[in-house]
């Protein structure tokens, strides 16, 4: 059993983070992720408030384990970080902004603070904030990308700067080989997102889950495309859309093939444009493969879409497996 001082601090048998999805990151892949000794991960960014009081309450009835909510700072999440408080949620991850303002509020609530970086000088700043768990995102990861350092320089150059805060990896892991790497760079735990689009209890619409299967290590793009709603960089899989902009030698915003042309429409009847942020979750119909499918380079390692259960245990095995060879190397 792979056991590290992050997997101590939060009371969980494998360093495993399932990422937060967006809204294919469910009650029930967070629950199963943590009921099998991992860390699921509800995105909460976006959600209603009474939506969020619901998706956690439904997680606490699913599981007795561990699991995180996650807010992006790019908007004011004072209130949703009230509701997870009072909710008696453990631990709370922050991505794309300054966290200070909130740490104090978080330990106070006995929870744990975990933050997404993309450098060791970012590294450096929230160890002195005071956050107790750091992410270090690679340049390779899919969804949106904070940095645009690579996970394999990314992770010694933090976990230096870190002293003794635990780093977490993120970006490009897709099986236990990569977590056996993660950890030799010196990270004490993993986080996978696109490995987790593609499981049984993810909502990702299953076009969206097939393109990620079909997907090798190059099928993707660093880019700031997708822009509708969310104009920040993040890596998507070059779909249709994305083969018709490059086609159209990369236009800009306003002159791109199909701009404001609706492909498809939510459960709830709203539009879904060509180039919105939305990710595609079940009940959307129309053209998902056209629309925004994030995903990492990672997505070249996922063959087949498994319960999130077996994802969790398989990565473990996996990886100790992994690490047993790489010693093996050695002579008397
Ligand atoms: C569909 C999708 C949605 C994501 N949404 C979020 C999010 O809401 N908050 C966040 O901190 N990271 C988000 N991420 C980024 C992940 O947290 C993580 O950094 C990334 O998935 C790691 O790379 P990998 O996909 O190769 O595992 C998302 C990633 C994907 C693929």
């Amino acid at each position: 059993m792979i056991r590290t001082t992050f997997s101590e601090l939060l009371g969980i048998d494998v360093p495993i983070v399932q990422a937060p999805i967006g809204a294919a990151s469910t009650a029930q892949l967070v629950a199963a992720v943590s009921d099998a000794g991992g860390l699921g991960m509800l995105s909460g960014s976006w959600r209603e408030p009474d939506e969020l009081r619901a998706l956690i309450a439904d997680i606490q009835s699913r599981t007795e384990r561990a699991f995180g909510v996650n807010l992006g700072l790019a908007w004011d999440q004072a209130e949703r970080l009230a509701i997870c408080l009072d909710a008696g949620v453990p631990v709370v991850s922050f991505f794309w902004g300054d966290p200070s303002t909130f740490v104090e509020e978080v330990h106070a609530a006995g929870a744990v603070v975990m933050q997404t970086i993309g450098s060791a000088e970012d590294a450096r700043r929230q160890v002195a904030n005071g956050v107790d768990v750091l992410v270090a995102q690679g340049w390779e990861a899919g969804g949106h990308v904070w940095g645009e350092v690579a996970t394999m320089a990314l992770i010694p150059a933090v976990v230096d700067a870190a002293g003794s805060v635990p780093v977490i990896a993120a970006g490009g892991i897709g099986d236990g080989r990569g977590m056996a790497a993660a950890l030799a760079l010196g990270a004490q735990g993993v986080w996978l997102g696109t490995r987790f689009l593609a499981s049984i209890e993810s909502a990702a619409h299953h076009v969206y889950k097939g393109a990620v299967i079909a997907a090798d290590e190059a099928a993707t793009a660093y880019t700031t495309l997708f822009d509708g709603g969310w104009a920040a960089p993040h890596r998507v899989l070059r779909n249709s859309t994305y083969r018709a902009w490059e086609a159209a030698g990369r236009p800009a915003q306003g002159r791109r093939p199909g701009e404001d042309e609706q492909l498809a429409t939510n459960a709830d009847g709203s539009a879904v444009r060509r180039y919105d942020d939305a990710k595609p979750v079940e009940g959307i119909s129309g053209d998902v493969e056209a629309l925004s499918l994030y995903a990492g380079q990672s997505a070249g390692l996922v063959h087949d879409v498994r319960p999130s259960a077996q994802i969790v245990f398989d990565l473990a095995d996996e990886a100790e497996r992994a690490l047993r060879r790489a010693l093996s190397t050695f002579g008397e």
